[in-house]
């Protein structure tokens, strides 16, 4: 018996058929739990379809809010020159890698695409349309289903220099620009007016201030606590309060990162019982008595 079994493992080719069986179990099992888990497997591993830029924390520059650069009627006919060297300056790192270079939409990015980007030289098919609107359009909102980005970042003067741009050196007979389309763009975008850039400040920065924020309610807070202590013995309105909350720290820190209801009572009532679930407060404050709601709001309005 020990002998045969010594034979088994002495003959590498004998083991190997002996333990095919078991290996093959093994094989099936790891088979059946994946198909099992196929949708998960598909789900997890499965690109997602559109590009979530929702999800990317780009760290900003410091910028100050600004009103871009106004554009004025004559500059959307014909930017200077400086604006269209701009533009072709920006076409090249921007555009070219898929409009390709003359502008032909050949670029070595846009051969898998579908439909292929444009090429400026044909007049047929445009998505939008070939005049100044339509590419001002597709730059302002892109075509996302095609894979045509939005460029509304580029500040209005630098987006007339790169449409001008391609204009000039690619398009076979551009649309004319007309001052009726002129006033079709300037309704809807208001470039004479000028376009609005909000100021930014570094994610980090902001998470900074955030917790900076934080730190301060907390203070205010340990302050407002303390004083409601040694206020509840002689201020009515500190003990109206007490008697009106369910959680006084909660009550407290709600007032404390509201400060709308300072306004007077009504918004102050008004506030309170909009939030009741979440506050702090009693389903009293319905029923108070006029002239303790204003003690009691006295009392916050001072001490918060
Ligand atoms: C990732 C590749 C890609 C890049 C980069 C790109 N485009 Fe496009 N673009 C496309 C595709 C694809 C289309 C075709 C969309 C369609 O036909 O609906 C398109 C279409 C267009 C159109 C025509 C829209 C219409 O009405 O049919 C304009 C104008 C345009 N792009 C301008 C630009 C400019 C200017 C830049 C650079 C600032 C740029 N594109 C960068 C891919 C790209």
């Amino acid at each position: 018996m020990s002998e045969q079994k010594k034979s088994i493992f002495d003959n590498p080719l004998t083991f190997l058929a002996a333990s095919y069986p078991y290996l093959f179990i093994v094989l099936l099992g790891i088979g059946v739990i994946y198909v099992k888990n196929l949708g998960t497997v598909n789900e997890n591993s499965l690109p997602a379809r559109m590009f979530d830029s929702t999800t990317i924390v780009k760290e900003l520059p410091v910028s100050d809010p600004a009103i871009l650069t106004a554009v004025d009627i004559a500059m959307m006919k014909k930017p200077s020159d400086e604006l269209i060297a701009k533009g072709k300056e920006i076409y090249s790192t921007s555009c070219a890698s898929c409009h390709g270079a003359d502008g032909k939409g050949d670029g070595a990015a846009g051969v898998a695409m579908n439909p292929k980007p444009r090429n400026f030289h044909s007049n047929d098919g445009w998505t939008n349309s070939a005049d100044l609107s339509g590419m001002w359009k597709t730059l302002q909102e892109g075509i996302s289903a095609n894979g045509m980005a939005a460029y509304d970042v580029l500040p209005a003067d630098q987006r007339l220099g790169l449409i001008h741009y391609i204009r000039n050196n690619f398009m076979t007979n551009p649309p004319e620009i007309t001052d009726a389309t002129i006033k079709e763009i300037d309704d809807k975008y208001q470039l004479t007016k000028g376009t609005f850039k909000p100021g930014t400040i570094p994610v980090s920065g902001a998470v900074a201030i955030l917790a900076k924020e934080d730190a301060e309610l907390v203070k205010k807070l340990e302050s407002a606590l303390k004083s409601l202590e040694t206020k509840s013995k002689s201020d009515i309105g500190a003990r109206l309060f007490l008697d009106a909350v369910l959680d006084k720290k909660l009550a407290l820190s709600f007032l404390l990162s509201n400060e709308e209801w300072k306004e007077g009572t009504d918004s102050f009532l008004k506030i309170v019982r909009k939030n009741l679930n979440g506050n702090g407060f009693k389903y009293k404050v319905f029923s108070m008595e006029e002239s303790d709601v204003e003690k009691m709001y006295n009392y916050l309005k001072s001490s918060l």
